[in-house]
């Protein structure tokens, strides 16, 4: 891509070249002096921008400046950008320095037990590896990793992708805390709400289950009100390394008191997470269960496949699922091959943010991005 783009530059500048080579002919040698000077400084920074002097390029959802921060050392002191997204995520994960919404010992499900849900994605080789509903294994993306590397699956599941786990060496450890098992409690003696049932009684709103179906045929119902602040900020990131290589990957603990069994829009290809090496990447975060219906981070990819920029993409991407969920909260930060990036976002209370780091810019820095807001 780079270098695409400095040949484009460079046939562009040199057509000109010439062009202005015949009319300065005419001209005396003061004004072809000058006019020397103009066409080598045009060249000059021409080649600067197609050098691209925005990558490498670390970009991940929410203000996890400690995520992006270790990717950028990982990418910068010679590990690949798929090592700078599975270190840089699992910062997340293992030291739980991000959110609760990432990682062990927060958002137990309706059993109490924490389960996660993550995926690693290479653009060059276009390898996939991904794992839902991992139970007793803290390093989620790592799992991931490793279904990538040892097995030609794309994604493997609950207690058996625990098992692929441990005979890959990692350690087998309870993902509950206090704090999540008491969590657990309170919501327990609160009439188990909020949950995420519909069509069931006893009436869902009022009581805990177990439940059963009152009609085969639902009327749709208004997407989730149990979208809280602390319950969507997953983390998702994208890595360009120099050469203009793409990796992205996510990682989550999903919902909130989820139904057990739920796995969410993050470990799922096209829709928490898309890279393609011939355009860019984006990740998405927020009501992964709405979000994941519409595929936004591949469609992402595609809008920028023909020509939107990130930011547009993005944008682009979230209409659809306006137009059918209007309350849904949802964001999609994108980045293209050569650099530029950008985010879009709906509802989540008018805002979000982003962290990014370039070569330009001396820390990882943290954007605001304005949120589109439904009606009502
Ligand atoms: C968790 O609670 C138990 C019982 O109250 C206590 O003994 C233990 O030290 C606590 N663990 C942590 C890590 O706080
Ligand atoms: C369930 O309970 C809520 C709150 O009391 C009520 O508004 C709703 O109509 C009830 N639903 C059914 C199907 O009875």
């Amino acid at each position: 891509m780079t270098l695409a783009r400095s040949a484009y530059y460079l046939t562009h500048k040199f057509t000109y070249d010439r062009k202005v080579h015949f009319t300065a002919l005419k001209m005396d040698a003061v004004h072809l002096f000058q006019l020397l000077i103009v066409v080598i400084h045009a060249i000059s920074s021409s080649l600067t921008v197609s050098k691209s002097t925005s990558l490498p390029l670390v970009i991940n959802t929410w203000p996890f400046k400690k995520a992006t921060e270790k990717a950028w050392s990982v990418i910068n002191n010679g590990g690949s950008n798929l090592d700078a997204v599975e270190k840089g995520c699992s910062v997340c994960e293992i030291q739980r320095v991000c959110s609760d919404s990432v990682g062990y010992g927060a958002h137990p499900n309706e059993k109490g037990e924490t389960t996660l849900d993550a995926m690693i994605m290479d653009g060059v080789s276009h390898r996939v590896g991904s794992v839902g509903n991992l139970k007793r294994v803290k390093g989620a993306i790592s799992v991931a990793r490793a279904v990538m590397d040892y097995t030609q699956h794309t994604m493997l599941v609950g207690n058996d992708a625990t098992m692929f786990a441990q005979e890959m060496g990692f350690t087998i450890t309870p993902l509950y805390t206090n704090e999540s098992l008491k969590e657990w409690n309170d919501w327990l003696h609160n009439k188990c709400q909020p949950n995420y049932w519909q069509n069931v009684r006893p009436n869902h709103t009022e009581s805990c289950g177990p439940y059963k179906p009152i009609q085969r045929h639902t009327v749709p119902l208004p997407s989730h009100q149990s979208i809280s602040k602390d319950n969507h900020d997953t983390i998702g990131m994208l890595v360009i390394d120099k050469n203009g290589n793409i990796a992205g990957g996510t990682s989550t603990n999903g919902m909130n008191h989820k139904i057990p069994g739920r796995v969410g829009d993050s470990p799922i290809i096209g829709s928490g997470a898309y890279v393609d090496n011939d355009i860019g990447g984006a990740v998405g975060t927020g009501d992964g269960d709405v979000m994941m219906r519409f595929v936004p981070s591949f469609h992402t990819v595609q809008l920028m496949l023909n020509g939107l920029s990130p930011e547009k993409a993005a944008r682009s991407a979230l209409k659809p699922i306006i137009k059918k969920y209007p309350d849904f909260s949802g964001a999609i930060v994108a980045a293209s091959i050569s650099g530029e990036y950008g985010a879009a976002c709906h509802n989540f209370g008018g805002k979000v943010q982003y962290t990014l780091q370039t070569p330009s810019l001396k820390n990882a820095t943290i954007f605001t991005v304005k949120c589109s807001m439904s009606s009502k």
